[in-house]
């Protein structure tokens, strides 16, 4: 029994053994949501995000004149979200936009609103308004739009206008920040360039195509001429990998593991989490591989290494690219036997939590040693965690990361801010019943 959605008690797992589909990926879900929304005629979606995030940006989205149902919500995959989109004009509104805990949603809709007619206030929850916004006044500014921050965060006032294109290089690797350009460019007369250092994940330039626009891109450079129309399109959204990296973990961690992953996204930009477990040692083998929409899709069999896990560094591009798992891999690291260094993901620092500080404090509340860098942590290997009282921050990578750690600790685990799971993740805690053996 679970009293308190607030609290969770987790008890150490013999074994993590079973197959899971996964509900639909997060960044996957937002983009389809908010160009679907964008476009002309009736878009359908089934596995859409159940996550919360996912919902604030369908509420924004109808808040602006778009036609959200939702048909049937069973078991994971089984409903179907159609949306009726508004041909590439919104309908003012002088209600705030409620962004809720999501980064993606209020970054990339500000490039969706900055060419609009009309005045946005976008506005999230304690966790948003803490989150740098900066680094969208910028670009956007500079083609014109005009953006009133809250000390460099929301609340924010967006104040539409006719933009002009730009060549941008952002200057931290940024999907949200490279998406949010793309947007307004795909209604500013002339070509607009993004330029980045790090490829980020390109979920946005693969949707865009679905949807009919035309883009060009070089290995390390998007660009798109607009005014572009979209049109409505029907799709199943991949598993997310951000959510199985939980279930991923958690299989490596014992020996005589089996987990099957079906439909699960494995966009190359997504899944360097599969390489890096490969290095640690895991079994893994992928089957199935077909592409959606131009996302890869397929199944992902993996099971735990007899002898243990091995170590691993995480930096540079990789670490760019794994910035959503990186709490879970540290927090299975003690585990390994030769331990991972993270370093290069500053990034994590401004995420719904400074997840580094968090990682940090909660391994050592389970009893862990853990050195602490700007950039990222050094976890040696070897050690043996307790069960304890876990502060999630509200965050829920950090509530699910730990609940895997919990899996391997001795004694039971209390995780407080358990409910924040279903920001990305609500059926996050019934599947990890029914997976891990006790
Ligand atoms: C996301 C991009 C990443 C990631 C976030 C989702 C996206 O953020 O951490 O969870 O869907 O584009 P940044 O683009 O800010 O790095």
């Amino acid at each position: 029994m679970h009293t308190n959605p607030e609290e969770r008690l987790i008890r150490p797992a013999r074994n993590v053994y079973g197959s899971l589909r996964l509900p639909g990926d997060k960044s996957i879900s937002h983009r389809y949501g908010m160009l679907a929304a964008f476009a002309d005629g009736v878009s359908r979606f089934t596995n859409f995000s159940t996550g919360a995030d996912c919902a604030s940006t369908l509420g924004c989205m109808e808040a602006l004149g778009a036609k959200v149902n939702k048909i049937g919500d069973g078991a994971i995959g089984d409903g179907v979200v159609e949306i009726t989109g508004i041909a590439g004009r919104v309908i003012p509104t002088s209600n705030a936009l409620d962004c809720g805990n999501s980064g993606s949603t209020m970054r990339m809709m500000s490039g969706l609103l900055a060419p609009q007619q009309g005045t946005f206030t976008l506005i999230g929850d304690a966790s948003l308004s803490r989150r740098p916004m900066e680094r969208i006044r910028k670009p956007l500014e500079a083609m014109g739009a005009k953006l009133t921050l809250t000390e460099g965060h929301a609340p924010l006032t967006i104040h539409g206008s006719v933009l002009r294109p730009i060549d941008y290089t952002t200057p931290v690797p940024s999907a949200q920040v490279k998406t949010c350009v793309l947007l307004a460019g795909l209604q500013a007369a002339g070509t607009t360039t993004v330029r980045e250092a790090l490829r980020t994940r390109d979920h946005s330039e693969l949707a865009l195509r679905a949807f009919g626009a035309t883009l060009t891109r070089t290995i390390d450079s998007v660009s798109i001429t607009g005014p572009q129309s979209l049109h409505a399109i029907e799709a199943a959204v991949p598993g997310d990998i951000s959510s199985a990296a939980f279930f991923l973990c958690a299989a490596t961690l014992f020996p005589g593991s089996s987990l099957v992953l079906d439909s699960l996204g494995l966009n190359p930009t997504r899944a360097t989490l599969l390489d890096v477990l490969t290095v640690l040692g895991a079994r893994i083998n992928v089957l199935n591989l077909e592409e959606k929409n131009a996302e890869l899709v397929g199944t992902v069999q993996i099971s735990a290494p007899p002898e243990g896990l091995g170590s691993a560094e995480v930096s540079g591009a990789l670490a760019a690219q794994l910035i959503d798992e990186l709490p879970v891999l540290a927090a299975i690291a003690p585990y390994t036997s030769g331990g991972i260094r993270i370093r290069d993901a500053r990034e994590l620092r401004v995420k719904e939590s400074d997840r580094i500080a968090l990682v940090v404090r909660n391994l050592r509340a389970m009893g862990a040693e853990v050195e602490e860098f700007e950039d990222g942590l050094d976890v040696p290997g070897g050690q043996t965690l307790h069960g304890a009282t876990i502060d999630s921050g509200g965050d829920h990578r950090i509530a699910m990361a730990f609940s895997v750690a919990a899996l391997r600790a001795v004694g039971d685990t209390l995780i407080q801010g358990a409910e924040s799971a279903a920001i990305s993740f609500p059926e996050f805690f019934d599947l990890l019943d029914q997976v891990a053996e006790r």
